[in-house]
């Protein structure tokens, strides 16, 4: 029986096992997907199941999403230009690393059906998801990137590989179509930004990427002020559903009851 796994540190909390064993069952997948909690080192004993097929692929999450990058044969395009691998498969006897949180991002605003064509994005936070999110946008031909990091520096990092964005002071704003929060800010209760976001107006579209809570303090600002708002569990599960779609070929569904399980 081939055997998949998510690995992290703090893992607890991953739902990626709910999701593709729900989506194993229902498309007759004789493996089994797991979590499992990890230390740097036992990396390269991973990537050694791999290579014997004790392990048919995995799933990386934070810390280790950079980390497991010297371990590959290859990297996919997205990976490499995200420094980020959440999917590691096998082709040809090599080790790839794929970065499918990229996808996620683009195919759960298409599932919601907003168009993000032309518009202007102000992304808050410089951390490991954000990458990814830049990648996804300038794929999706938004017409201008603007980002904000309390550490400047970090900001500063992510132009040198993504020079449309634009920076902005961590405390500033400026006028924008969609706004993201990529900070772990909303994660508990204690945090707020340092933004007014109460008095921006209506019609513009708030997302967060934590969806645990599923409504941030950030979100319910947004509503409040008759913005559009969405979190990241439609994120999350069309990443998920792009790792299930290379390993096993098949292309799971996302329907309401997918949704729910993570509820
Ligand atoms: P990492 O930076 O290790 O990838 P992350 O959880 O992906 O970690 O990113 C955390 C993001 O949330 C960063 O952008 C971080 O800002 P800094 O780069 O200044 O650390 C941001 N963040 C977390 N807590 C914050 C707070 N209280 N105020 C402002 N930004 C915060």
């Amino acid at each position: 029986m081939s055997k998949y796994l998510v690995i992290g540190n703090p893992i607890e909390h991953s739902l990626s096992p709910e999701l593709h064993n729900y989506w194993m069952k229902q498309s007759n997948i004789n493996s089994t997907y797991e979590k499992k909690l990890i230390q740097k080192e036992d990396i390269k004993d991973l990537i050694k199941d791999l290579k014997n097929n004790s392990l048919s692929g995995i799933n990386v999450t934070v810390p280790f999403k950079k980390s497991v990058i010297p371990f590959m044969d290859g990297l996919t395009p997205e990976a490499d230009e995200t420094k980020s691998v959440n999917t590691i498969f096998k082709d040809n006897e090599k080790i790839i690393g794929h970065n499918t949180d990229i996808g996620g991002f683009e195919l759960g605003l298409r599932h919601i059906k907003y168009n993000v064509r032309g518009k202007k994005v102000f992304i808050l936070g410089a951390g490991g998801v954000s990458p990814s999110i830049i990648y996804a946008l300038i794929k999706m031909n938004v017409s201008e990137i603007f980002l904000s990091n309390r550490t400047s520096q970090k900001a500063v990092e992510l132009k040198k590989n993504f020079e449309i964005i634009k920076i902005v002071e961590w405390g500033k704003l400026i006028d924008f179509d969609m706004i993201i929060n990529a900070t772990s800010i909303g994660l508990n209760n204690k945090d707020q930004f340092p933004i007014d976001l109460e008095n921006l107006g209506p019609n513009k579209f708030f997302y967060d990427v934590i969806y645990n809570p599923a409504e941030t303090n950030f979100l319910s600002i947004g509503k409040k002020n008759g913005n559009f708002t969405e979190n990241g569990k439609i994120m999350f599960i069309y990443q998920a559903h792009q790792a299930f779609t290379i390993w096993h070929k098949i292309m799971p569904k996302v329907d309401d009851e997918t949704i729910k399980l993570l509820d």
